[in-house]
């Protein structure tokens, strides 16, 4: 299956083409982005999501762009402010941009160097992934040892694998590491409603994988951490203020606080670009996207005949809302499994690792 370890990558016509994130797990499906607008929708509609992903399509969305505008660096400004604004809270998304037109600034062949900017860019953060999966699998072993066991159970909450951050994922990384250090390893797949990315998508890459795992409903967590079926609680994030309090899809911090009372460590995996340093209290200042009702009102699933449908949950009138994130403050975490190594989630241990990058 092409595309098996990447959520994206350059087709043989040179266009970006992706996953199809919004058909998993019952249908595999790309999609090729020929142009701004559909790169721009496909980051909406959540064709591609998970910050790291966001901002990998948005890098190539650059390139995209470029072979849209005249040669003009004005002009690709404009269509770079319209990928910047597609989703508001992963802040990898307006990192790749800006980054992306930073290193634009003085280009003579717009289309040429964003290409090879976007795939170097990549290239980095498969990488950061790489580091990620060994130093959380560090923690795994430490944690086995601690407790004089042999199998670990890791609790995860929405999707975090490569589908999300290329190329190992962030909160996934460290257990696929574990697969290859051959250590016994079981996964809590938190369904993760509305949009059902640990049902959907992180229960898929784990088949892949051949990763023992055990899909949860959402409010299933406190109650195994109660009775000590929970070893550690990894999750990723869309974006990370200075002070370390953590972003992430909603829900993420009722766990923290379910961990926090029974003595479970409580990881969060991240690669550099989730950094948001221009932001000092995180629950007071990410911004918290708010997305359609209908997300909640209707579920999608494969009926007896094997054909996929929406179906309709709740009274049809009834109002919903859809927070997509929450914001786990940094107290509630035990340490950031970044690039360089587990770093506390503290205001100077981060400035100190990362030095503002
Ligand atoms: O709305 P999504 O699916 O793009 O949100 C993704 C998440 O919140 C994931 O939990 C994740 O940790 C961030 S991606 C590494």
């Amino acid at each position: 299956m092409q595309g098996k370890y990447r959520a994206l990558w350059l087709n043989d016509d040179n266009f970006l083409e992706v996953i199809d994130q919004t058909k998993l797990p019952f249908e595999y499906e790309t999609k090729v982005l020929k142009t701004t607008d559909e790169v721009v929708e496909a980051i909406k509609d959540m064709t591609v999501r998970g910050a790291g992903v966001i901002g990998s399509v948005a890098a190539f969305g650059i390139y995209t762009a470029s072979m849209e505008v005249d040669g003009g660096y004005e002009k690709l400004k404009e269509k770079a402010s319209h990928i910047r604004e597609s989703r508001p809270t992963a802040v990898n998304l307006m990192w790749a941009v800006d980054k992306m037109m930073e290193l634009l600034k003085d280009s003579t062949d717009l289309v040429g160097d964003s290409k090879a900017y976007a795939i170097k860019l990549n290239d980095e953060e498969a990488l950061e992934s790489q580091k990620i999966a060994r130093f959380g699998c560090d923690i795994i072993e430490d944690i086995l040892k601690q407790k004089n066991k042999t199998k670990i159970n890791i609790l995860t909450h929405c999707n975090a694998g490569w589908l999300a951050v290329i190329d190992e994922g962030t909160a996934l990384a460290p257990i696929y590491e574990a697969q290859k250090r051959g250590i016994d390893v079981h996964v809590w797949v938190d369904e993760t409603r509305p949009r059902n990315q640990g049902a959907s998508l992180t229960a898929w890459e784990l088949t892949q994988s051949g990763i023992n795992h055990t899909i949860i409903a959402d409010n299933t967590g406190g109650h195994l951490m109660q009775n000590g079926m929970v070893d550690m609680v990894i999750t990723g994030a869309d974006r990370i203020s200075a002070n370390g309090d953590v972003a992430n899809k909603i829900g993420t911090y009722l766990k923290a606080l379910a961990a926090e009372d029974n003595g479970v460590p409580f990881y969060v995996a991240i690669p550099a670009s989730t950094f948001d340093f221009d932001i000092r209290d995180g629950v007071k200042e990410i911004p918290i996207e708010l997305r359609s009702e209908d997300e909640v009102k209707y579920m999608r699933g494969v009926d007896s005949d094997g054909v996929v449908r929406e179906v309709l949950v709740t009274p049809k009138d009834s109002p919903a809302i859809n927070y997509g994130f929450d914001v786990t403050p940094a107290r509630l975490i035990t340490g950031l499994i970044t690039n360089k190594g587990v770093c506390e989630a503290d205001f100077d241990k981060i400035r100190e690792k990362f030095n503002n990058h």
